[in-house]
Formats: structure tokens, sequence, C-alpha cells
């Protein structure tokens, strides 16, 4: 059985341009990383593997580095898939999911790949109950409890990955009620914090749709942990709490310190906002589920009808994009609108835009600079963000 304060390669996947919010959230927990494409790296205790799952807001998966070598046959592949310890994360008659790419590789049937990888996984830990194959897709949902392995060949070097969070940690739990077009809770967050926000200024999200910006702006302030949103503010379930050297104790530690660091309430107002009732009655529902609706006050209403709280303060939206044919028109007008109205009744405000062309953006009226660029359901899109400026 490895020790305790064993160090293991760790990797945090983010969605592309989010590695560094996702590397500054790794590094204000005291952790030395290195922000790679796709992720965040860094060698890390057990304590520290729960704890990144638990904590970051921004991060898709936590996995640990499995094994890294080269192979060119099959043979090759065979022989290191055999060395890997996958009793550290697989027991006999458990149930595993391979998600294999290859690229520019020798070895490039990604079936054949998967199959080597199973029938070494049985030769060390004996039969599994269960075996799902699949590609590594961007975007790709969980199913069932299945221990994931990510393997992915690149000009024939193999790394695999074994996945610790289990469901993608996007899926924090609360948000069961859909609007139009919603966020990714992920993504919301990193437009919080790539803004700058920090929870200490009032925030306003006037097209709120199913609530995600305030929700995740009402956990990030009352400093509760994504995975302890759940109202009775018990952890969501992670993939290494099935681990056979899943530490209860070290884990409950974890839980207990990033509890007692919540605040019983937001201390700024957070408002949210939308024209359409039925998205506010989604937003309502789901801050219910998070446990913060008594810190996001949400309303009904239009744009053109927003009422900030004393400010200056932050406004964060994820407007429509429109990328259907016969909506840009009425778009220009909703963009120009919207900075209409901040000019008037937020001067010195911080806009910050999930924005989907420079067109479109160009309407609001002020400068707005790029703070990161990332794509939403497919969508290149640019988190660009500017200081409102005084009317006249
Ligand atoms: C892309 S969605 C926002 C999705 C949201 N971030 C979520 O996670 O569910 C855009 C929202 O803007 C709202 N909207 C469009 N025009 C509006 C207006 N003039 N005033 C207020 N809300 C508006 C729509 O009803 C829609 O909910």
């Amino acid at each position: 059985m490895p020790s305790h304060d064993e160090r293991l390669p760790l990797f945090a996947i983010t969605a592309p341009g989010l590695e560094p919010l996702a590397a500054a959230e790794l590094r204000a927990l005291g952790m030395d990383v290195k922000e790679e494409p796709g992720g965040v790296s860094w060698s890390g205790t057990r304590a520290q593997l729960y704890d990144a799952n638990l904590r970051l807001r921004t991060a898709s998966r936590v996995t640990v580095l499995a094994a890294e070598f080269r192979a060119r046959t099959f043979f090759e592949l065979e022989r290191h898939a055999r060395k890997v310890p996958w009793e550290r994360w697989v027991s006999r008659g458990g149930a595993v999911r391979l998600r294999v790419t290859s690229k520019k590789s020798k070895l490039y049937h990604e079936g054949a790949i998967a199959q080597r990888i199973l029938e070494a996984i049985e030769h060390r830990v004996g039969a599994l109950a269960s075996t799902d194959v699949g590609r590594d897709e961007e975007g790709g949902e969980d199913e069932g409890d299945a221990q994931l392995f990510i393997v992915r060949f690149n000009r024939d070097g193999c790394t695999i990955r074994a996945d610790a969070s289990g469901a993608l940690l996007h899926l924090r739990g609360y948000r069961q009620a859909l609007a139009r077009a919603p966020l990714r809770e992920t993504l919301a967050a990193a437009m919080l914090l790539g803004a700058g926000w920090d929870g200490t200024a009032p925030l306003v999200d006037p097209m709120c749709g199913s609530g995600t910006i305030p929700i995740e702006g009402a956990l990030l302030a009352r400093r509760i942990a994504p995975g302890l949103s759940a109202p009775d503010r018990e952890p969501r379930d992670y993939a290494f709490t099935s681990w056979p050297d899943f530490d209860v104790e070290r884990w409950a530690a974890v839980v207990d310190r990033a509890a007692a660091e919540i605040l019983p309430r937001s201390p700024v107002p957070i408002l949210g906002s939308d024209r359409d009732e039925g998205a506010i009655a989604a937003a309502t529902a789901n801050a219910e589920r998070a446990g913060v609706l008594g810190d996001v006050a949400f309303s009904a209403r239009a744009v053109s009808a927003v009422e900030p709280p004393a400010g200056p303060g932050w406004m964060v939206i994820n407007p429509p994009y429109g990328v259907r044919v016969g909506e840009r028109d009425p778009l220009r007008n909703l963009y120009a609108a919207l900075g209409r109205t901040l000019r008037e009744r937020c001067p010195g405000w911080t806009l910050a835009l999930l924005s989907p062309d420079h067109g479109l953006e160009r309407q609001v009226g002020f400068a707005l600079d790029e703070a990161l660029r990332t794509s939403n359901g497919g969508i290149p899109v640019r988190l660009v963000v500017g200081q409102v400026p005084d009317e006249g």
C-alpha cells in the first residue's frame, strides 16, 4: 500500500482557455502547479487530490497519471500496460470505462488499443464486471460509476490517466431546471474569476437564464466549495472514494476544513434577472437546490429595467448569441440597448460579457478587452471586460 504522503502526478483537465484560472485556483490552495495545454499539472499528495476535486470551480476533472510510455507495436503496448498498477484504481469485479484517442501514431486503431489495455487490467486485477469503450471527446458526459481511464496516443507516446472525479466537475448537482442555452457551471465560474470578481463587490446578471452566473457567484462569495453545493453541504460523489486506497479520514478532514470556511450569507448583494418568467422560475429552483436562495435576489424584468444596488460592482452577462439566420439584427439592437442602459444606470461598474463576435460586442459602445478565449457548446467565445463610462 503506498504511503499517504506519497506525491502523485496529478492533472486537472480544463476546457481550452481556462488553464490559467484553474492554475490560479490551485495556487491559492497552496499547490505548486504548471499550466499545460488542456489543463494544469502538479505533483500532489492525496489530500491535495481530494481538495482539488472538492474546491476547483473551473476544471472539468482531476486525474492521476497512471502511465506514460512509448509504444509502436501492440507487443510494446501490452508490455507497458501490464506494468501499470491498475489495482490502485480498480478492484476485481469492478467496472471500467476507457476513452481512447490516437493521433499521428503507428497504433491508430482505438478499439484494438482499448482491447489490449482491458486485457492488461484483467491480467492484474482479475475479471471485470463490465467494460465500456469509446473515444475521449470533449463534452462527453458520464455514464454510471465505472472507473474511467483516459488513454491518449500522440506521435507514438501514450499517456494513461485515471479519473479521480467521476461525474464531470461542472455537475455540482444543483442545476436540474434548465432555461434556454444554459452555461456550464465551470464556465460561469470562469467568467466571474476571469473578470476579477472576488465576491466582495455587488454582482448583477440581467440575462441570468437558469441562474448559473448568480448561483456560482453566491457559492464564491460565501466560499462554498463547489463540491459542497447541495443544501445540506454534504459532498457530492467522486470516483476516488471507491479506490481501494481511499483514505476516509483524510477525506473527512478535507471536507471539514472546506465546510468550516463557509460564510453564513453573501457579504454583497447578488442579483439575477431575465425577461423570461420561466427562466426565473428555473433559476429560483436551482438556487434553492444549491442552498443559496437567500443570497440571490431574482426578478423577471427586461435588461432596460435593471435596478442595480449601490455600486460600483460587476455586471457579468452571457447574452444570447443568435447563431441562427435572422437573429442578427435584433441582437445588434439588444447589445446596443444593453450598452445604453449600463451607461445610464451603472457608470463605474465593470462589465464582463461572454461574446460570440467583435461586431456584436462593439454595439455596446465602450471599450472591452479580452480576458480569455474558450468555447461554449462548441461555439468559440471570448470573455471581454471593460469599465462602464459615465454618461455624457
Ligand atoms: C444565453 S441565455 C443565458 C443563459 C444563462 N447564463 C444560464 O446559464 O442559463 C440568454 C438569456 O438572455 C435573456 N434575454 C434576452 N433578451 C433579454 C432582455 N432584453 N432582457 C432580459 N433578458 C433577456 C433570455 O431570456 C435568456 O435567458
